[in-house]
């Protein structure tokens, strides 16, 4: 008897693989943007995976953690170099996978009804992406490590009434330091990758049940207009898989050093600041949001929380009736401001925020918040536009 046979006869594995797979119709109207779903699973399993190989040789404790990452691991321990490189490369490509998730969601309105749980979701994935990435930063215990930790536990401090303990509380210590860095390496390599992958669950599974959105955003009649998500869907999903992993693997074995700051080669050192205290690039828009409203430092606080949170009610700041972008000339300008405006704030995030620079940090957080206000107001426009074509 063939295995697959012996399972169906216990597990019924060709009908879970029919309902789930054969039975789920994929819009035909999508392009390769609508493959970065699965990137991200391919690029979650390849940090697991590679995190795994360094967890055996990794040792979380001030006194040994840095040569445990820049001797052992990436001098004594067989390809533990390319173990190294697959995990920070992949740590960085990531976020540029997560961040052309999110622009194909908000371009062609995959937040809007009934997509809400899909949004959500994929919202929660991304607060606990940059929560494993910040915790792992931690880890090599080097000078950016130790300095960029310090100065965002720092940012809490002004939370009122509970902001001093509750900085105490996460440092483990008054500044950060050993038990920082134990309570750090317990989050990323259990409780955050756990979590994620029940979450990743649910927003598959969210997915599955509402459909994918498209192009056009009109639902479509899955016997003309889908194609099974299996075999059909997954084999161009391969062939996209593979072009993104020569991709990967170039950037693994050639330009790995983007992924790795210099300053961090150095050991973490509690009494010298580094000249520039900088987050990686992924984060750099919302440290300029922080630094944009340079003449209160409360006010940046607010904007910075602001600007990581409101993303997240995009369901119900735009309520525009027309789904996709591609049908929307107004929403069009709205959403290509918004993308430049971040590229600019990244950019501007890695340099001094001094004279002209300071202004132009203004300039730019303020657009950033601009997109938000004007989401209902492009959406009022367009429900008066089209009551006014129906009459
Ligand atoms: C590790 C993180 C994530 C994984 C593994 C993941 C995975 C997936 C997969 C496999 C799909 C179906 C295929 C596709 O449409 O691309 C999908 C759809 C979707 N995801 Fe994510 N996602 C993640 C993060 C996010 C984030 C951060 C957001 C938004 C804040 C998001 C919002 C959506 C939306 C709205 C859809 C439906 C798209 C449509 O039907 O047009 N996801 N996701």
């Amino acid at each position: 008897m063939r295995l697959i046979d012996w399972l169906d006869e216990r597990l019924e594995i060709r009908k879970l693989i029919k309902v789930t797979l054969i039975d789920y119709k994929v819009p035909k109207n999508i392009n390769f943007l609508w493959s970065f779903g699965m990137l991200l699973v391919l690029m979650f399993a390849i940090l697991f995976i590679s995190g795994l190989f360094l967890l055996m040789y990794y040792k979380p404790d001030s006194n040994l953690a840095f040569d445990s990452v820049n001797k052992t691991i990436m001098m004594d321990v067989s390809f533990g170099w390319l173990f190294r490189h697959v995990h920070a490369v992949g740590a960085s490509i990531v976020f540029l996978l997560l961040y052309i998730h999110i622009a194909r969601g908000i371009f062609y309105g995959s937040y809007k009804p009934p997509r809400e749980v899909v949004w959500i979701t994929g919202y929660i994935l991304f607060v606990l992406f940059s929560a494993t990435a910040f915790t792992g930063y931690l880890l090599p215990w080097g000078q950016m490590s130790y300095w960029a930790a310090q100065t965002i536990t720092t940012l809490f401090e002004k939370i009122p009434f509970i902001g001093p303990d509750l900085v105490i509380w996460i440092r483990g210590d008054y500044a950060v330091a050993d038990a920082t860095l134990t309570r750090f390496f317990a989050l990323h390599v259990v409780f955050l990758p756990v979590l994620i992958m029940i979450v990743m669950a649910i927003h598959l599974y969210s997915v599955r049940v509402v459909g994918s959105n498209n192009e056009d955003g009109k639902p479509i009649d899955k016997k003309k207009e889908g194609v099974p998500f299996w075999p059909v869907f997954m084999s161009k999903e391969f062939f996209v898989m593979t072009v993104f992993l020569l991709f990967f693997f170039f950037l693994v074995f050639y330009k790995f050093d983007f992924a790795m700051d210099r300053v961090n080669f150095e050991p973490a050192n509690p009494l010298q600041t580094p000249t520039h205290i900088y987050p990686e690039w992924y984060f750099l828009a919302y440290y300029e949001v922080l630094r944009g409203f340079f003449f209160s430092q409360n006010l940046g606080l607010i904007a910075f929380a602001l600007s990581m949170v409101l993303i997240l009610f995009l369901p119900w700041l735009d309520k525009s009736p027309i789904v996709s972008g591609k049908n929307r000339p107004l929403f069009q300008i709205a959403f290509w401001i918004f993308i430049l405006d971040f590229l600019v704030l990244t950019v501007l995030g890695k340099l001094p925020p001094t004279g002209l620079y300071a202004w132009i940090g203004l300039i730019a957080s303020l657009i950033f918040f601009g997109f938000f206000i004007s989401l209902p107001i492009i959406a009022k426009i367009e429900k008066k536009q089209l009551e006014g074509e129906k009459k």
